[in-house]
């Protein structure tokens, strides 16, 4: 039943009591007159309560009744359906993806107000995220048209020293082993180009199937180190070391997606270097705080500058010499750093100046054998 028919029939039903209790009063007052006239000969009873006035209050009674009746509903109507006919019409609205329409909040009070609020709040919600489904669809389909113009390169390259070798360009065994290593440098860049790309879907779904592990820091880090290392001294890049935390300290952590934060903080570094620089270098420090470590991984490079220093975590985000520049990338590495780091309860932060270097913090809680055990935070 509508709120509008049971709000008529509940001032009906008041309107009315009165006027029945008042009738089953007149007929017992009736029936006393009846029995005074029968038990003290009372001729004309009519004469203590004359029928015209017992009428005409009867009457009044029932006007009165029914005009508060009337006026009380259309008083709540105009505080009730008013207010929520608006909200009907913007609840289809949204239903109908127009998450434009505002409701005008003059038009309401008390607890009506307070929805017209929350119908607000839900509609700037709904907005957003239809804004940021729009925004990142827009920005998938870019980074795939990215990634397609980025294989393109090492394809083009591929192509180019295979029909070199086919042709017999490479006459020489040091021409041939040139060849063979850019095609394998070039068939490298792709396989991490597509990695890339299937890594950071499953990132963006919060797929990543993480297998925490208790691992104790220094043996980690330093087999980590030991791997960096050999692909920093190919690219004549000085790597140092130093690890400050005891020997015993651990830390819960999968170590496949922590290589992975490592690598891509590394790979920026060896990225953004400052060819003008005599030598490239590269810090690595392990700090111990109270409870936990932290890693410092600092370069010599050519620096961020201030204004998009907090937005590099952001996805796709390039500062504009690196947009500009002709080293490729998406935009992404950092955002897939950030995520993973936060996975494991830690957070990170840069800081820069640009053409003196880049220096990524992270902070990861140590494992505490009392409080914490890795079913907690596999769950
Ligand atoms: N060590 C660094 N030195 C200078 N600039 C950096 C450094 N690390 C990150 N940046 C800046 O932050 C931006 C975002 O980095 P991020 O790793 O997310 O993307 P990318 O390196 O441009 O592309 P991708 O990692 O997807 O290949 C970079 O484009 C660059 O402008
Ligand atoms: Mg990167």
């Amino acid at each position: 039943m509508k709120l509008k028919t049971r709000l008529y029939i509940t001032f009906a039903c008041i309107a009315a009591l009165p006027i029945v209790s008042f009738s089953i009063a007149f007929i017992i007052i009736g029936k006393i007159m009846i029995y005074l006239r029968q038990t003290n000969g009372v001729e004309d009873v009519t004469r203590l309560m004359p029928r015209p006035l017992f009428a005409s209050l009867w009457i009044t009674i029932f006007v009165i009744m029914l005009a508060i009746a009337v006026v009380l509903t259309r008083w709540i109507g105009r505080g009730v359906f008013s207010p929520i006919n608006e909200l009907q019409v913007g609840m289809k609205q949204i239903a109908d993806g127009n998450f434009d329409y505002v409701l005008d909040e003059t038009d309401a009070d008390g607890e009506m107000a307070e929805l017209f609020r929350d119908y607000e709040d839900m509609r700037l919600k709904l907005k957003e995220n239809a804004d940021e489904k729009v925004e990142n669809e827009s920005k998938n389909r870019e980074l795939i048209t990215n990634i397609s113009h980025d294989l393109k390169t090492p394809i083009t390259a591929i192509k180019g020293y295979v029909e070199g070798i086919m042709d017999g360009v490479a006459d020489s065994p040091e021409k041939m082993d040139k060849y063979i290593k850019t095609i394998y440098n070039k068939a490298n860049d792709m396989d991490k180009l597509i990695n890339e790309l299937t890594i950071y879907s499953r990132i963006d779904a919060n797929r990543i199937p993480y297998t925490f592990l208790r691992l104790n820091v220094s043996d980690y880090f330093n087999d980590c180190i030991e791997e960096v290392g050999i692909e920093l001294e190919s690219k004549n890049i000085e790597l140092n070391y130093m690890n400050l935390v005891p020997s015993d300290v651990r830390i819960i952590a999968d170590p496949e997606q922590l290589k992975r934060v490592i690598n891509n903080i590394i790979s920026n570094s060896v990225k953004y270097i400052d060819k003008d620089k005599e030598k490239s270098v590269i810090d690595f420090r392990i700090l111990d705080e109270a409870d936990s470590i932290r890693v410092e991984i600092e370069d010599n490079g050519r620096g961020i500058p201030a204004k998009d220093i907090t937005n590099i975590f952001d996805r796709f985000f390039r500062s504009d010499s690196s947009r500009n520049s002709a080293r490729g990338g998406s935009g992404i590495g950092l955002s897939i750093v950030k995520k993973i780091v936060e996975d494991h309860g830690g957070y990170i932060w840069a800081t820069s100046k640009e053409g003196e270097g880049t220096c990524m913090h992270f902070v990861l809680r140590k494992y505490e054998e009392a409080t914490d055990n890795e079913q907690d935070i596999n769950s």
